[in-house]
């Protein structure tokens, strides 16, 4: 093994603790604590989570890693702290932020996301990546998550960490998320080594119905049976559980998924004003072009089908554009 790669997973290990101990403890984290309970947090999952706080000082990190014998240089690689521009040595790299500890597979700190206290920009910082953290490679709370996903044969994925957290406090032990919505294949063998199944819970809002669309043909290539949970537009699972609580996320979302061709008609639909003919029809030909995606006729049949009883026009005719879209597809 690799002893400066151990060394540097030794000086997360101690900041996660420092950053954990302040949160808590200090006078300093107080604002930071308050805006984690307010957002449903309780005590227990902050120490789950080993949550924490980087004091909004110049180097009281640099200083307590630096006490302890770790070369500055190695501390930099490893993005915990930097180099002052003027050479005279270092400074924190997370300074005033809440601290989120990313693990590897194996359970040991490599990384932080550092979110803003409230409102600003930008929302998460990240650790550069290093010999410890590849983004491409990175899914968090895998090494928590991993034993209840292979039990289930499903791996959840969300969009951002504080969904995958307030999921696990909901009940749902095999939520894992990317460094925000960049899925890579390497990300998509690593679930697909455990999951046969992926339940993707992005948000509702466009940005994560794009980044849907996007990965789906990902998770597939890899191997993966996809079905889709929906979400009220504009919000994210952590709205929803902060809106609705935890027993009608579970119920609602995470165990009424649907498929991905139904997930698209959902979306067209609500993009269309259905009060209108104009409207109307649009939203048809978008859903009947939907329907000619399909590889099963039957399942064809099925969604032709409903929307033939919805908006009184005969299955016929929906089949036969059906039919031409499908002539255009090939
Ligand atoms: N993200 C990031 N940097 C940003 C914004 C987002 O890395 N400046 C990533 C994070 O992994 C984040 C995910 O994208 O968790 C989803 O972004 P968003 O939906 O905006 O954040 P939320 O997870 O909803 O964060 P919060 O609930 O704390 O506002
Ligand atoms: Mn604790
Ligand atoms: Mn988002
Ligand atoms: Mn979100
Ligand atoms: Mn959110």
């Amino acid at each position: 093994q690799d002893p400066t790669r151990q060394k540097l997973v030794e000086a997360h290990e101690l900041a996660v603790k420092f950053y954990h101990y302040f949160l808590n403890n200090a006078r300093q984290g107080e604002k930071a604590k308050r805006y984690l309970r307010d957002r449903g947090m309780s005590d227990k999952l902050i120490d789950q989570f080993m949550i924490g706080y980087a004091p909004d000082d110049w180097d009281v990190l640099t200083k307590f890693l630096m006490g302890r014998g770790f070369d500055p240089v190695l501390l930099e690689q490893g993005g915990l702290i930097s180099a002052k521009n003027d050479g005279s040595g270092y400074v924190d790299r997370f300074r005033g932020r809440i601290m989120f500890p990313l693990y590897d597979a194996n359970g040991k700190a490599s990384a932080f996301a550092a979110r803003i206290v409230d409102e600003g920009s930008p929302k998460y910082l990240n650790s550069p990546e290093s010999r410890l953290f590849v983004k491409s490679r990175t899914l968090y709370n895998l090494h928590l998550a991993k034993a209840a996903i292979r039990k289930r044969k499903q791996v959840v994925l969300f969009e951002g960490y504080m969904d995958v957290i307030k999921a696990w406090q909901a009940g749902v032990d095999n939520g894992i998320a990317t460094m925000g919505t960049a899925l890579t294949e390497e990300h998509c063998s690593m679930m697909r080594r455990h999951a046969e199944e992926v339940l993707l819970c992005y948000d509702g809002d466009d940005a994560g119905q794009a980044a849907a669309f996007k990965n789906i043909p990902l998770l597939e290539a890899a191997g993966l049976k996809v079905v889709m949970a929906v979400l009220p537009k504009g919000k994210d699972p952590d709205d929803y559980i902060s809106e609705y609580g935890p027993d009608s996320f579970l119920r609602e979302v995470i165990d009424s998924p649907v498929s991905v061709t139904k997930f698209k008609l959902i979306y067209s639909r609500k993009n269309h004003i259905l009060l209108k003919e104009e409207g109307r029809k649009n939203y048809l030909m978008e859903a009947v072009a939907i329907v000619a995606g399909v590889e099963s006729s039957t399942e064809r049949e099925v969604y032709l089908k409903e929307l033939s009883r919805e908006f009184d026009i005969s299955l016929d005719a929906l089949k036969q554009d059906c039919h031409g879209m499908r002539l255009e597809l090939q």
